[in-house]
């Protein structure tokens, strides 16, 4: 399952971006108290807007992503932070993608669609009380070339893992750029 594009095609996204790191995702920094302090897993962090957002609030991050340019952009904006990320370039659509990173109090996604497998495996890496929050195209939005059926998130992606999760937060958000599902999740 591809999401938006290849690696290729993020790559060459990051490259081409500015010098500097784009504004943290509303829906995290609105939500940031369901966050328990410790350590956050930022899935497909991309250059770490948000993973640097929540270093500067005292989390300690892990970031993934499958894009080497995106993970070089973010140890760059954290090392000139002073910040400690610790990065790992890993392809989501892999099934063995989370294997050997620890164990997390928080798991954030924010514009990517998680595959039905990395789903299966999101309670063996987030701790009991745990937070698992996830931002992004909602099936309302309006799919074209670009964005496609299969890169929006529907709350039926997560019934595989419906006895290990509850859900306490959904908000539905539509602006310019289309409509948007945020759901936030505690680990039973
Ligand atoms: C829309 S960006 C979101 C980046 C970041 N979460 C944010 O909110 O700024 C989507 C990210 O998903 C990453 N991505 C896409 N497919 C992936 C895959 N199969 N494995 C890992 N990362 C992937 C891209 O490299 C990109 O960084």
């Amino acid at each position: 399952m591809i999401y938006i594009g290849d690696e290729n095609y993020w790559n060459n996204k990051f490259y081409d971006r500015g010098s500097k790191v784009l504004e943290p995702d509303q829906m995290l920094v609105m939500n940031l108290e369901h966050l328990t302090k410790g350590r956050v897993l930022d899935l497909a962090c991309g250059d770490g807007r948000n993973s640097l957002f929540l270093m500067e609030n005292g989390f300690d991050v892990t970031g993934v992503d499958f894009s080497q340019e995106a993970l070089m952009r973010l140890e760059r904006f954290s090392d000139s932070k002073g910040y400690d990320v610790s990065t790992f370039q890993r392809d989501l659509t892999h099934k063995e993608a989370l294997k050997n990173l620890g164990v997390f109090d928080c798991i954030i996604v924010n514009h990517y669609r998680l595959s039905e497998q990395i789903i299966k495996d999101i309670p063996n890496v987030l701790k009991s009380k745990g937070t698992l929050l996830i931002s992004g195209f909602s099936k309302k939005h309006k799919t074209d070339d670009k964005i496609k059926d299969s890169d929006l998130i529907r709350f039926e992606d997560f019934r595989v893992i419906k006895d290990k999760l509850e859900l306490i937060k959904e908000i539905e958000t539509e602006d310019a750029r289309g409509s948007f599902i945020t759901y936030i999740f505690k680990c039973i």
